[in-house]
């Protein structure tokens, strides 16, 4: 008989990062000389399942890379992270997802993604994953949608969480907006999906409105707004929860949302409370700003739940 306990499956991109770090973002048409450039692991999907995995879940991955070196190289990485890759395949004709980023002296980037590999996942690959009772699921939007619905309807007929992180942002049909559990969106993916002017620096009451669309939408689950160094609004049932911001030195933003969703993916399979979970993401995503690079910058558990700690006792 197998032993299985809930997993973290996520379905998503796997990039790989050239990152150039520049002092200010070149305007269109102008050239800007940079001052060094890396390659990191990176992708949506791939942060998330680093995240949840260094956050301590059982985590499986579902994706595609392609017939290039970068292919072999991101599938070390989630290996190395304790990541399941037996659902990633490779394409034998396509590229690898690459993502061209300038990230400027504020560490805020900016970003061309190339799919490649990426937009072949298919609706039968994610179904694959077998999602039972107790997983929690997690899709962004750098692959197909088409996938992306698959997985959470037989994800919602075994009683799985879906977790939707609807990145980068685009409207997004009720019939899957109707299968999401907890909706994880910053500012411009709140106002794209609801429709409501949510702006830079949205007050509560700005999200109840964005939420109240959203149900209209045929979305009952929670919703999870991630407003950067301002913290997190939610809107849980009939509860809204609020938590502050963390001050810190941040030296480059990329992959904060997916370090995000993928702490509050793992912590909600561990069976930890929702308040708990929001919390532990919190700090994680605060941590990995103040790193470079998105895969590499996901924090351990052990320094998060340490930072948790000393908030709880006011340390
Ligand atoms: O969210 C950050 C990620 O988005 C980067 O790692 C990059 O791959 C882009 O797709």
């Amino acid at each position: 008989m197998d032993v299985y306990g809930p997993r973290v499956i996520v379905a998503g991109s796997i990039n790989m990062d050239i990152v150039a770090r520049v002092n200010r973002h070149p305007l269109p048409g102008e050239t800007v000389s940079g001052k060094s450039l890396a390659y990191f692991p990176g992708g949506k999907g791939a942060n998330q399942a680093v995240a949840a995995a260094r956050a301590g879940a059982d985590v499986h991955m579902v994706g595609a890379v392609g017939n290039d070196a970068f292919g072999p190289q991101l599938l070390s990485f989630l290996r190395d992270n304790f990541v399941d890759t037996t659902n990633i395949s490779r394409r034998p004709d396509v590229s690898t997802g690459t993502a061209l980023i300038v990230v400027d002296s504020n560490g805020e980037n900016s970003i061309v993604y190339v799919g490649g590999a990426n937009d072949e996942l298919t609706a039968e690959e994610v179904a694959a994953t077998d999602p039972h009772n107790g997983d929690v699921l997690v899709a962004e939007f750098e692959t197909p949608l088409e996938a992306t619905e698959a997985l959470f309807r037989k994800g919602r007929s075994v009683g799985a969480t879906c977790i939707l992180n609807p990145a980068p942002a685009r409207s997004t049909p009720s019939s899957l907006m109707s299968l999401v559990d907890v909706l994880v969106v910053n500012e411009t993916e709140l106002t794209t999906l609801s429709g409501m002017p949510v702006g830079e620096s949205p007050a509560v009451e700005d999200v109840r409105l964005a939420n109240d669309s959203l149900s209209k939408q045929g979305f009952v689950g929670c919703l999870v707004a991630t407003l950067g160094s301002r913290g997190v609004v939610a809107f849980v049932g009939d509860r809204n929860i609020r938590i502050p911001g963390r001050k810190v030195k941040v030296l480059d933003t990329t992959g904060a949302g997916d370090c995000f969703t993928g702490y509050l993916a793992s912590y909600l399979a561990m069976g930890y409370d929702i308040d708990r979970s929001l919390k532990a993401a919190n700090v994680a995503a605060s941590i990995s700003v103040q790193r470079h690079g998105a895969g590499p910058s996901m924090p351990a558990k052990s320094e998060v739940d340490k930072i948790v700690e000393d908030q709880s006792t006011g340390t």
